[in-house]
């Protein structure tokens, strides 16, 4: 097991590619805290893991729920060792419709929730003085911008420059802040994605779906499994000399 023993808290893990990795992480031997804004599913899938998942309520979008979130995984597990920064939401317009309400949710939660739990995580690992391992979730969108997607697509790219500045920083503290940057994944996600498409692009409901999957060079959509080996390597100890760093994993789709 490449994580005994070790405490992770991962936002918004309520269920999709979060739930995957805290499945993964309690294989591997972790104890993990499912922090979701949502804390009756958070509840839920903390039961259907087991002993070593547990539910803590957490909107990533306020700095005292942060704070009591942390406060939490302290006293439950002595410390934090692993942070994955996955909350995240997405909306779909054309420029000249992009709403400032839609801006707003989109960077309060993908941008500022991940500097601000980064924050908070390294200011508690920094006191245990144990080091840590920080994961982001950052996206191929944040490679590149996409006709219909630019809020999501700039603060994505705002997540794999955020990573690299708290990569740099953090290193002499024995931090390691890291990324995954994921293709196309199936889930309740893209599902509300499709739909957006569908809207916007005038398309039947799941035909974008089918499209970006027949698309990927691997030949279909990812997995929410499909990322979880990058999240156990990245939190182990054989990443340790890995530094703000974002990886594709994505079936081929982005080269860099
Ligand atoms: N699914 C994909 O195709 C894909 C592709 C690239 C990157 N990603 C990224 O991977 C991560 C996980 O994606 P997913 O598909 O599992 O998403 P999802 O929408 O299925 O899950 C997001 C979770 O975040 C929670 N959440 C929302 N706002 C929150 C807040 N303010 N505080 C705490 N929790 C909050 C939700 O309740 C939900 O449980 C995201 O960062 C996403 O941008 C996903």
């Amino acid at each position: 097991m490449r994580l005994e023993g070790k405490s992770a808290l991962i936002t918004g893990s309520a269920r999709g590619i979060g739930k995957a990795f805290a499945e993964a992480y309690v294989r591997e031997g972790a104890t993990v805290a499912i922090g979701d804004i949502n804390l009756e599913a958070a509840k839920k899938t903390a039961s259907e893991i087991g002993a070593e998942a547990y539910a803590v309520k957490l909107d990533v979008t306020d700095l005292a729920s942060i704070e009591a979130a942390v406060k939490a995984v302290e006293a439950r597990t002595g410390g934090l060792d692993i942070l994955i920064n996955n909350a995240a939401l997405f909306d779909l317009a054309p420029i000249v419709e992009i709403s400032k309400a839609s801006y707003d949710r989109l960077f309060s939660v993908n941008v500022a929730g991940t500097l601000f739990m980064m924050q908070a995580v390294a200011r508690s690992m920094i006191a245990r003085g144990k080091g840590g391992k920080i994961i982001n979730m950052a996206s191929q969108a944040g490679r590149r911008g996409e006709a219909l997607v630019g809020v999501y697509c700039a603060s994505k790219a705002a997540v794999i420059s955020l990573t690299q500045s708290a990569g740099l920083d953090l290193i002499k503290h024995r931090i390691n802040v890291n990324a995954i940057a994921p293709g196309v994944v199936d889930g309740e996600h893209w599902d509300h994605v499709d739909s957006l498409f569908a809207k916007y692009e005038n398309r039947p409901k799941g035909e974008k779906k089918k499209l970006v999957g027949e698309a990927v060079p691997y030949g279909r959509m990812g997995t929410a499994e499909d990322l979880t080996g990058m999240a156990v390597f990245l939190a182990s100890d054989d990443a340790e000399y890995i530094v703000a760093q974002t990886y594709n994993v994505d079936g081929g789709q982005w080269m860099s």
